[in-house]
């Protein structure tokens, strides 16, 4: 069966949604899209602009000209703005900090929404983020909430940064991972929610490649019975 079906991945930070949909989406020849990095676009051009992160107003009036696009390739997704390759950029400390306030504006989610439904219409895609299977892809063949504790989360966070720019203690990584949960979920736009068709996935005591063999059963047998 090559039935190409949509997978949308949802879950907290730091549970290993992109890094997992990346080598899932190689392997099934599937186009993964991480909607994560869209919101840390418009927060990347917004800090840029010196706009006021608070001001919801401000910050929407930015969006019609921020020509925000993702270039998906085998390695990761790139982000453009204005024609800004920002890809690196948005994975700074700054971004963390604020994208889950710019995330939780109505307009910055419909003016992002409507261009991952327009990217997804292809068929045979993983997108990942926080309202993928309840907004995004409602009608997705396989919906996955991947989870794990705060420790393992934090712990995984910790450990992509060690040596890099972005370095910090275990505990300030913790707290911004916990921070922007409580957002995530408590926001009145489209929160991160576990929808009732999705299949739970706890990753705290499974490794990258369990976890990413795991996914790939859920697939594949999702695909067998389509
Ligand atoms: O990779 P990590 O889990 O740290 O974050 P991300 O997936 O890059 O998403 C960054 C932030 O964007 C999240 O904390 C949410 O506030 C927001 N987001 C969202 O609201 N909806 C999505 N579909 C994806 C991300
Ligand atoms: O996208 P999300 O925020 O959910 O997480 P991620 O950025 O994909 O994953 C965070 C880190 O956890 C990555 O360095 C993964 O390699 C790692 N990870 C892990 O160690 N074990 C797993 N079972 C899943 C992810």
């Amino acid at each position: 069966n090559t039935k190409k079906i949509a997978i949308a991945i949802d879950g907290p930070a730091g549970a290993g949604k992109s890094s997992i949909s990346k080598v899932v989406a190689n392997e099934l020849g599937y186009l993964y899209i991480d909607t994560g990095a869209m919101y840390r676009g418009v927060t990347w051009a917004v800090l840029d602009s010196k706009i006021d992160v608070n001001d919801q107003e401000a910050v929407e009036a930015l969006l019609p000209s921020l020509n925000l696009t993702l270039e998906p390739t085998a390695t990761a997704c790139k982000v453009f703005v204005k024609g800004k390759d920002v890809t690196s950029l948005i994975r700074q400390q700054q971004i963390n900090e604020n994208v889950s306030k710019i995330a939780s504006y109505k307009g910055v989610r419909q003016y992002l929404v409507e261009r991952q439904q327009a990217m997804a219409a292809v068929g045979g895609v993983i997108l990942d983020g926080r309202d993928i299977g309840s907004v995004v892809l409602p009608d997705a063949e396989l919906k996955i909430y991947l989870t794990a504790s705060v420790d393992a989360r934090a712990k995984r966070r910790w450990l992509e940064v060690q040596g890099t720019p972005n370095e910090q203690t275990l505990d300030e990584i913790k707290k911004n991972v916990e921070s922007r949960d409580e957002m995530d979920k408590n926001r009145e736009e489209s929160p991160l929610v576990c929808v009732d068709d999705a299949v739970v996935v706890d990753s705290s005591d499974m490794d990258f490649d369990e976890t990413v063999a795991y996914m790939l059963k859920l697939i594949q047998e999702t695909i067998n019975h389509e």
